[in-house]
């Protein structure tokens, strides 16, 4: 073997080796890999340029605080991974007949992300073709070149997610432009979630606690729904949103360094009348290359942030595009942080198991 060939063969059998340095599931957090079958369980392959180079195992599911601790706190002091806009999936099939012609915020199918843990999902629900559809905002009316489908699809992917998960609670936060009267009511009727529906009686006033998780499981009320329409508090006894929640500035606004204002409908975030606070980080026009560094620390830091515009409270919600992609623990991991924050003063919550010593 000449020199040439000695040393193409060590930078071959070199990067073949790095290549091969686990497979078959035993690939860990941040170890390179070449398919999804590499990783442990809850990882992926997935790449992420401004992170790290190649393809290395990112984690694909959240940790549930309800089965590392328990539920027998107020619903209001636990944290949930929250997908924007979770209907708009990419490669979604055109329910139309013509192509669609919009942008995406999601890879997966809404089982895909319950399974991995989103337990609140954004939805954009407008009146279309005589029905109730999921859809892209053209000034308030679904453009058939923006429509995803039928609201009813989704609905009865989340009736079957609560009916084989019965510990857990799912809130669908609505950006609701439906007019028919009772319209969202027959859909969420039609998929059998009013089984599941929490009632407005029971939902609190005045930054007051809501309900323990523990006692909505137990009564079967594990389904918040909010809408973006005041009236339909009213007329259809859907909570409106506002009332019961403060949330930032969305879009390329709400993702300034160092500063957390309210969005328009929204009370201020230090309005402690709310007890729900929802943080959004997400780009105006999603950009799935950039969602796995925006998905990681400067989410935190803007986590941490809003946090001290709304009073020294933690986000319950936490919502991202393209929830799964992150330098290594991305929205997963900003949703353990909340939860160790909320639940035992910790930045993780697998610390609170063993209690952490770093409070702050
Ligand atoms: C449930 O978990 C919380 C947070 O760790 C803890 O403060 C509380 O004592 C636990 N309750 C029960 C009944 O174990």
């Amino acid at each position: 073997m000449g020199l040439f060939k000695s040393v193409l063969f060590i930078i071959v059998f070199a990067s073949f080796t790095v290549a091969n340095a686990c497979s078959n599931g035993q690939c860990k957090l941040l170890d390179e890999c070449s398919s999804n079958e590499d990783c442990e369980a809850g990882l992926y392959c997935s790449s992420c340029p401004q992170g790290f180079s190649g393809t290395r195992c990112v984690r694909t599911t959240i940790t549930d605080q309800f089965k590392l601790l328990n539920n027998s706190l107020p619903f209001n002091k636990y944290a949930f991974l929250t997908t924007h806009n979770a209907f708009a999936i990419d490669g979604y099939p055109s329910h139309t007949g013509v192509p669609r012609v919009t942008f995406s915020n999601q890879e997966d199918s809404i089982t895909q992300q319950l399974n991995n843990g989103a337990r609140a999902l954004m939805l954009d629900t407008y009146d279309f073709e005589g029905d109730i559809w999921l859809c892209h905002s053209n000034g308030g009316k679904c453009n058939i070149f923006t429509a995803f489908g039928p609201a009813l699809d989704t609905l009865k992917e989340i009736e079957a997610f609560l009916a084989s998960n019965p510990s857990e609670i799912v809130t669908l936060i609505l950006e609701d432009y439906v007019e028919t009267p009772n319209g969202l009511t027959n859909v969420f009727t039609s998929a059998g979630l009013m089984k599941y529906w929490f009632p407005l009686s029971k939902m609190p006033q005045n930054g007051k606690d809501w309900p323990l998780v523990s006692d909505m499981v137990a009564n079967n009320q594990r389904l918040i729904v909010f809408t973006s329409k005041r009236a339909k508090q009213d007329t259809e006894g859907i909570a409106y949103q506002w009332n019961y929640m403060v949330e930032n500035q969305y879009g390329n606004d709400g993702m300034k360094a160092g500063s957390c204002p309210n969005r328009g409908e929204s009370s201020p975030l230090d309005d402690k009348s709310k007890s729900l606070v929802l943080v959004n980080y997400f780009y105006s026009i999603p950009i799935k290359q950039l969602s796995c560094e925006s998905n990681s620390g400067d989410l935190i830091n803007m986590l941490h942030t809003c946090y001290g515009s709304a009073a020294n409270r933690w986000a319950n919600f936490v919502a991202v595009d393209y929830y799964k992609k992150s330098e290594g623990g991305g929205s997963f991991q900003a949703t353990d942080m909340l939860n160790g924050r909320l639940l035992c003063g910790c930045d993780d919550v697998h610390a609170c198991v063993v209690r952490c010593s770093q409070h702050t």
